[in-house]
C-alpha cells in the first residue's frame, strides 16, 4: 500500500465574476508516495502544487479525482491525527508566544497539556528557536515563522508530512537546519511530500520527485533515472587554483567554472584526469572530488519546462 495515493485528481478555478469561466489548475494528476520516502514535488510557479497540498488537506474539494492517504479516504479522522502539514503561507495566531501556539496546537491534537509542553520545548530546540521561544511571534521575522510553522506541523509525531516550500524565507543556516531535520525524520521512518523550488535542496534529500507544469505531470521516478547521465564524461571539484591555473584547464577540460573554493572542470573521459592532477598539483591545488559527470536538476528544469513555458 502506498502512503499517497493520487488518482486522477483534477481542479478548476471558476474566476471572473460577470463573465464566470474555469480555470484547471490541476490536470488528471496521478502520483505514489511509499512509506518512508522523501518525496519532491516541483514545478514553476502556478503549477498546482499549493493546489494539490490544499486538496489533500481537505481545504479545497476536486472538481474530480480522488485520493487516499495512509490507505484511507481523506476525511477520515484517525488517519488526519497521524498526519502533519506546513502550508505555503501558514496563519499565525500574532499575540500567542511561539511556546503558547505550540501547546495550543498540540491541545487541538488532542495532546494532555504537559505532554504538549514538553513537545513545544523539543520542537522549538529542533528548529532553532529556543531562545525566542517566549516571544509574540508577531515580533517574529519571516524565516522565524516558517520555522514555527515547521515546528506546528511535527507537534502531533506525524508519520506522514505535508511541506508546501519548507525551505521558504530560511537564511543558509536555517535551510541546512530543516535538511537535517528532515533527514532525522526520514531516519525515523516518517514519509515526506514536500513543495520546493531550491533544486539543489531536493537533490540533495529526495528519493524521488514529480515534476508538475500547468497543472499536469511531466515527469517522475528517482532523481538518478531522470536526470541524464552525460556518457563517459567526468567532473573533477578543485580548490586552490589561481586565474592561470584556470587557464590551464581550460586548455583541455570542457568546460570550467570558477567557485569560490576553487573550479568545477567537466572532462571528457578519465584518461584527462592525470593531466588535471599535474597541473593543479604544480600550483599546490587540491583535487575535492572526481564523479560521474551528471545533468542537474536545474538542467533538467531548463531542459523539460524551459521551452513550454
Ligand atoms: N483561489 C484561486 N482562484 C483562482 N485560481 C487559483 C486559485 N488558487 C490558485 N489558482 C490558480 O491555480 C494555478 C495553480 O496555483 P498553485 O497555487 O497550486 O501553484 P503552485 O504550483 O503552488 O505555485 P507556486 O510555486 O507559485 O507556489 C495557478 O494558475 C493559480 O493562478
Ligand atoms: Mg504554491
Amino acid at each position: 500500500m502506498s502512503v499517497i495515493e493520487i488518482e486522477n485528481l483534477t481542479q478548476d478555478y471558476q474566476i471572473g465574476f460577470w463573465r464566470k469561466r474555469n480555470v484547471r489548475a490541476l490536470d488528471s494528476l496521478n502520483l505514489r508516495v511509499e512509506a518512508g520516502e522523501v518525496f519532491g514535488f516541483l514545478g514553476p510557479n502556478g503549477a498546482g502544487k499549493t493546489t494539490t497540498f490544499k486538496i489533500l488537506m481537505r481545504m479545497l474539494r476536486p472538481t474530480a479525482g480522488e485520493a487516499r492517504i495512509l490507505g484511507q479516504p481523506l476525511d477520515d479522522l484517525r488517519m488526519r491525527a497521524r498526519i502533519g502539514y506546513l502550508p505555503e503561507r501558514p496563519y499565525f495566531y500574532h499575540y500567542l508566544t511561539a511556546r503558547e501556539f505550540l501547546v495550543f496546537c498540540g491541545a487541538l491534537c488532542d495532546l494532555p497539556r504537559d505532554r504538549a509542553a514538553k513537545r513545544a520545548a523539543d520542537l522549538l530546540d529542533q528548529v532553532g528557536l529556543s531562545d525566542s521561544a517566549d516571544k509574540h511571534l508577531r515580533k517574529f521575522s519571516k524565516g522565524m515563522l516558517q520555522r514555527a510553522g515547521l515546528a506546528q506541523a511535527l507537534i502531533n509525531d506525524p508519520e506522514v508530512l505535508f511541506l508546501d516550500e519548507p525551505m521558504s524565507g530560511l537564511d543558509p543556516l536555517g535551510r541546512r537546519e530543516a535538511r537535517e531535520l528532515i533527514a532525522n525524520l526520514r531516519a525515523r521512518g516518517k514519509t515526506i511530500f514536500f513543495s520546493s523550488h531550491i533544486l539543489t535542496d531536493v537533490e540533495a534529500m529526495c528519493d524521488r520527485v514529480a515534476i508538475l507544469n500547468r497543472g499536469r505531470l511531466v515527469e517522475s521516478g528517482r532523481l538518478s533515472e531522470i536526470l541524464k547521465t552525460r556518457s563517459n564524461e567526468i567532473e573533477a571539484v578543485v580548490s586552490g587554483v589561481n586565474e592561470e591555473i584556470l587557464a590551464e584547464l581550460r586548455e583541455f577540460a570542457l568546460e570550467v567554472q570558477p567557485t569560490p573554493e576553487g573550479a568545477r572542470a567537466r572532462l571528457e573521459s578519465d584518461r584527462d584526469i592525470a593531466r588535471l592532477l599535474e597541473v593543479i598539483h604544480h600550483a599546490n591545488g587540491r583535487l575535492v572530488s572526481v564523479n560521474p559527470a551528471r545533468e542537474s536538476l536545474e538542467d533538467f528544469f531548463m531542459r523539460e519546462i524551459g521551452g513550454m513555458k
